[in-house]
């Protein structure tokens, strides 16, 4: 009893990146194996997906950077603020003005899970900001690691621009040297001056940032299988499609308005649904023999 209280007290005199790594590594093999990370991997990500995906970042990073700028003078904050480096909404606002167009506000979806994690930001930020480092720490160094091989992929499997836009996320254009700013983030971290029993509330803390971010990837691939089966992952394929055709699309934002999206997805469900096409067979079929025995 005596030595498990010893090599409690002994590992919380640890410094707390390296605590943050341990307590949250088994929630980050969670993570990187839910099946839409796993896919994303391997490269099996659409458009229809990665928008997806980047309008719930823009919630969550627009709830965390509000709850950042309330606390960045307070002492439980203040060491790990860096906005020029580090903050995200200005780039995914970048991302998504090039994925949904002008009127990307009004277009971009919030699952419920996207909603659960932006309300424990607010609380946090608003009743315990001593844990909000927690959350910076889940997402940003995160983002900085992972982050980057995503980046590539995602480049790759949906053939965006080198020039990098639909990518602004995955750019820090204020960090030069990722490995060398984790270590002064780790060290700032560490010089936050924090009790034992903080120590570990920040620990379950970012385990519950993980978890939360694993139920938005949850709740993002329940809503590509329920789109898929409405034909809308076709319709990803077919902008994708046309983005590699055109050229010029490639330049700018993809604006398309609602009217053609629906004329679109219309199409493609004809040229999906394996019904449609039986039916249009079987007009075929009668109209023929009809103008046959006609000409008789
Ligand atoms: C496909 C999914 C992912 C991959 C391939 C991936 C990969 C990586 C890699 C290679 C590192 C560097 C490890 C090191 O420096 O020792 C890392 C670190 C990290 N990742 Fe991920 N990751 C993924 C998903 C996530 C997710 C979803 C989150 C949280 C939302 C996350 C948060 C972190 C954090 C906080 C670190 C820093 C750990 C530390 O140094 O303390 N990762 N990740």
């Amino acid at each position: 009893m005596e030595t498990s209280q010893k090599q409690s007290s002994e590992s919380m005199s640890q410094d707390l990146s390296e605590l943050l790594k341990e307590a949250t590594k088994e929630v980050h093999e969670q993570a990187e194996n839910t099946p839409f990370m796993k896919n994303f991997q391997k490269g099996q990500v659409s458009l229809h997906e990665f928008k997806l995906v980047t309008a719930s970042l823009y919630f969550i990073y627009s709830a965390l950077e509000e709850e950042i700028e309330r606390n960045k003078d307070n002492p439980a904050y203040a060491p790990v603020y860096f906005p020029a480096e580090l903050h995200r909404k200005a780039a995914l606002e970048e991302d998504l003005k090039y994925f949904y167009g002008r009127n990307w506000r009004e277009e971009i979806p919030c699952p419920e899970a996207t909603q659960k994690y932006v309300e424990r930001l607010h609380y946090v930020g608003r009743n315990h900001p001593e844990l909000l480092v927690a959350h910076a720490y889940t997402r940003y160094l995160g983002d900085l690691s992972g982050g980057q091989v995503l980046k590539k992929i995602a480049q790759k499997a949906l053939q965006l621009p080198s020039t990098g836009e639909g990518l602004a996320f995955f750019t820090f254009d204020g960090v030069s040297n990722a490995t060398k700013f984790k270590q002064l983030y780790r060290s700032r971290m560490n010089a936050l001056e924090m009790d034992l029993a903080t120590k570990k509330r920040v620990l379950e803390e970012a385990k519950k940032a993980f978890l939360l971010n694993i139920q938005v990837f949850e709740a993002l691939q329940e809503l590509v299988s329920k789109s898929q089966e409405n034909g809308h992952l076709v319709q990803s394929k077919a902008e994708l499609r046309a983005r590699s055709v055109n050229k010029s699309y490639e330049h700018g934002p993809a604006p398309r308005k609602e009217s053609e999206r629906a004329s679109r997805s219309q199409t493609d469900l004809v040229a999906t649904s394996p019904l449609m096409r039986w039916i249009l067979a079987l007009g075929f079929i009668v109209t023929t023999v009809a103008v046959g025995l006609f000409a008789m």
